[in-house]
């Protein structure tokens, strides 16, 4: 018995409500709650289920290996490929290469003879197939359909042998008969993420569903989507630059803070085996105001140039700008300089930029940008085989940061020679093997009087 129910959704952060409110109760926002028609089904029965024992689990697991799809990048983040029956949420930007990437993955999916359906709600069958045809894929045998309605989705996928893979591109334009709102509404987003998690749960198929993000990065409506699937990975990249990000930023079956790294060409994404090389690729090492960052992406180590100008500002307050990098990180290392190392930057405009349209989050990076400052201020460039990480305490001292070897071997295979850390016994024996020498730099005094 199913009868119909209105709720009131905020379209924001998906909270629920009984009554419509000017403003959500959950994230503050106004004017965002929307009354909204479900279906509920009738007081349920119960059942008595059938408990296991954490070992009788254990085997089952085991043989539900991973599929891996072949393209190594993909596979890092997913934690070396897809779970059988797991789900995965595909958030980025419109127009970053999300079908793209998806298209590939299906044809080398099938390529190894696996079944892979990719629903399309948002390109009809000819664009599908056209891009298709653009990226040299047309050989594979994929299984396409243009379909919007999830009841009708799952009733196309059930027929035949289970699908390996099933890619739902995207999940904003799904709607199910169970809700009677508009889709890309957040009843009708989980009511069509619901049913298609059951049915990938009770048939092992791996499931992805394409998410639109916002351009504050949130997920548009379907927050809680996130809540539902086992992994949700984002896809995200400066649209006037070629290489691509994939992270996960949950993942049940892996390690979060992996990322693949991809560059958009003619033919396609083509992934990055070397990013670092990438990233530091058209580095001008003699100008003053750069410092490369041996910085962390996850579990793996990553060459990154940090930017920065000082220059003379117009009376009145100066300007502070970053790009790719935490505003109140350079607030508080502006001041550490001063008060520290006698820095006055209070009538200087200063400017912080992350080269490649790459960011630079973590604390290890305090040093790096602190160098470059000091270059750009003084005007002498740094020395180009030098490597910087540490983070820069309110005292002025720099503090040793974790993963010193996998940093200085990046380092050492790129070419670099030093390494300014904040103390040299951080170093173990597999970090002398990396040929790089290490350039103690206890406070940043002691950075200064070396730059
Ligand atoms: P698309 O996968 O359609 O993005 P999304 O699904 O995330 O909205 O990719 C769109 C962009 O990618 C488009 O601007 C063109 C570019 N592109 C290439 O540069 N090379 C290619 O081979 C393909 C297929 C797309
Ligand atoms: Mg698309």
């Amino acid at each position: 018995m199913t009868k119909a129910r209105s709720i009131f959704v905020c379209q924001n952060c998906g909270a629920i409500t009984n009554r419509w409110q000017g403003r959500c109760d959950s994230c503050q926002e106004w004017n965002c709650i929307v009354e909204e028609v479900t279906e509920s089904s009738g007081p349920s029965r119960s059942k008595r289920g059938r408990l296991l024992a954490l070992e009788d689990l254990s085997a089952e697991s085991e043989s539900a290996a991973r599929i891996a799809t072949g393209f190594s990048e993909f596979d890092r983040v997913l934690g070396s490929g897809f779970v059988r029956g797991s789900v995965t949420l595909l958030g980025g930007e419109p127009g970053i290469g999300k079908s793209t990437l998806l298209i590939q993955v299906c044809a080398a999916l099938a390529r190894q003879g696996r079944r892979v359906i990719y629903i399309s709600g948002e390109e009809a069958l000819a664009q599908v197939r056209l891009r298709a045809r653009r990226l040299g894929l047309m050989d594979a045998p994929v299984e396409l359909a243009c379909i919007t309605e999830v009841e009708d989705i799952i009733a196309t996928c059930a027929a035949g042998a289970p699908a390996a893979l099933i890619v739902i591109d995207s999940i904003q334009t799904m709607q199910s008969q169970t809700a009677d709102s508009p889709p890309g509404s957040v009843v009708q987003v989980r009511a069509s993420a619901q049913a298609l998690l059951r049915f990938a749960k009770k048939s092992g198929s791996s499931l992805v569903l394409v998410g639109h993000v916002t351009k504050d990065g949130q997920v548009a409506g379907p927050r809680v989507v996130e809540h539902m699937v086992d992994a949700v990975m984002s896809f995200e990249g400066d649209a006037s630059h070629h290489f691509r990000l994939l992270r996960a930023s949950k993942n049940r079956f892996g390690a979060t803070g992996e990322i693949g790294v991809f560059e958009m060409t003619g033919l396609g994404l083509v992934e990055v085996a070397n990013p670092s090389a990438l990233f530091l690729s058209g580095r001008d090492a003699a100008a003053p105001g750069a410092a490369v960052l041996a910085g962390m992406e996850g579990q793996r180590p990553m060459l990154i140039e940090i930017q920065a100008l000082v220059a003379p500002s117009a009376p009145g307050t100066p300007r502070r700008a970053v790009v790719g990098f935490d505003q109140s990180r350079l607030a508080m290392i502006l001041a550490v300089l001063e008060a520290h190392g006698g820095v006055k930057l209070s009538l200087h405009d200063v400017y912080l930029n992350v080269a490649g349209g790459m960011r630079a989050d973590e604390p290890a990076a305090d040093l790096a940008a602190a160098a470059a400052l000091v270059s750009s201020l003084l005007g002498v460039p740094l020395p180009a085989e030098r490597v910087y990480f540490g983070e820069i305490a309110l005292s002025g001292a720099i503090r040793p940061v974790i993963h010193t070897d996998a940093r200085l071997k990046e380092a050492g295979k790129l070419g670099f020679r030093e390494a300014a850390l904040a103390r040299a016994q951080q170093m173990g024996d597999n970090s002398r093997s990396a040929g790089v020498a290490a350039c103690e730099i206890p406070n940043v005094a002691k950075l200064i009087e070396m730059v």
